[in-house]
């Protein structure tokens, strides 16, 4: 059965990776997609895109990028950008590793974040982790000097794996990762996964390193 194209109603906000293929000619270049050349920061697995709608309104002056293979979730996300008619966000549809590999001009991006991962649990299925060496690389390669990259899950061992591939990274320093606050409404949250898990009461490892000079 032929794949069903996306549908366009949410462009700008939602784009596929095709279309950046199409419309861009395969490139991000960030002063022609944003329109401006401010900083750019993204969200790789955006979710339903708590942290892209609070971040881009706390933020005017910095441009979001929203990553998510799911598209029904990357379309929620993109929704709520559309309603605020929210210039400086937008979302990408498709596997961010394609984007982070062949879209993204080296050092371009100023942060990447990277909120409660999927942990594919049973081992046989670990292999489709992001969070990787190579996932790493990418991001290395990607940021300017100085840049962060952010990780927090839920999930202890797998913050371990995180902490194991950047603590040591020749590439980033550890940096004090920002403390925990008691939320003062249903939207201060960093993210819709950290809202869920800090209600049910888990604990929530966070990671920040930043991005040595080249
Ligand atoms: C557990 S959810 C967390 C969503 C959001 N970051 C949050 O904290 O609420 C992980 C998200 O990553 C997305 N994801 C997993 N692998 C991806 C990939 N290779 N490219 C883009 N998104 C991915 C999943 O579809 C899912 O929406």
């Amino acid at each position: 059965m032929q794949k069903m194209p996306p549908p366009t109603d949410l462009k700008p906000y939602f784009l596929v990776l095709e279309d950046i293929d199409q419309e861009y000619g395969g490139k991000l270049d960030w002063p022609v997609f944003f329109g401006n050349d401010h900083e750019v920061e993204l969200d790789v697995g955006c979710g339903r895109g708590l942290f892209l709608f609070r971040a881009s309104e706390t933020r005017p002056g910095t441009n979001f990028l929203g990553m998510e293979i799911d598209y029904r979730e990357g379309r929620r996300s993109a929704r709520r950008l559309q309603k605020q008619e929210r210039q400086n966000a937008r979302v990408l549809g498709g596997d961010a590793n394609v984007a982070l590999d062949r879209m993204i001009e080296p050092h371009s991006v100023s942060a990447i974040h990277v909120y409660f991962p999927d942990p594919w649990w049973k081992k046989r299925h670990r292999r489709r982790r992001i969070f990787t060496d190579e996932f790493v690389g990418r991001c290395a390669r990607l940021l300017k000097p100085g840049g962060y990259l952010h990780s927090w899950t839920d999930v202890e061992e797998y913050f371990g794996v995180i902490s194991g591939i950047m603590d040591h990274h020749e590439l980033f320093t550890k940096e004090e990762p920002p403390a925990e606050v008691l939320p003062e409404h249903d939207m201060d949250y960093q993210t819709s996964f950290e809202r869920k898990k800090r209600k049910d009461g888990w604990e929530i490892f966070r990671g920040l390193w930043q991005r040595k000079a080249l």
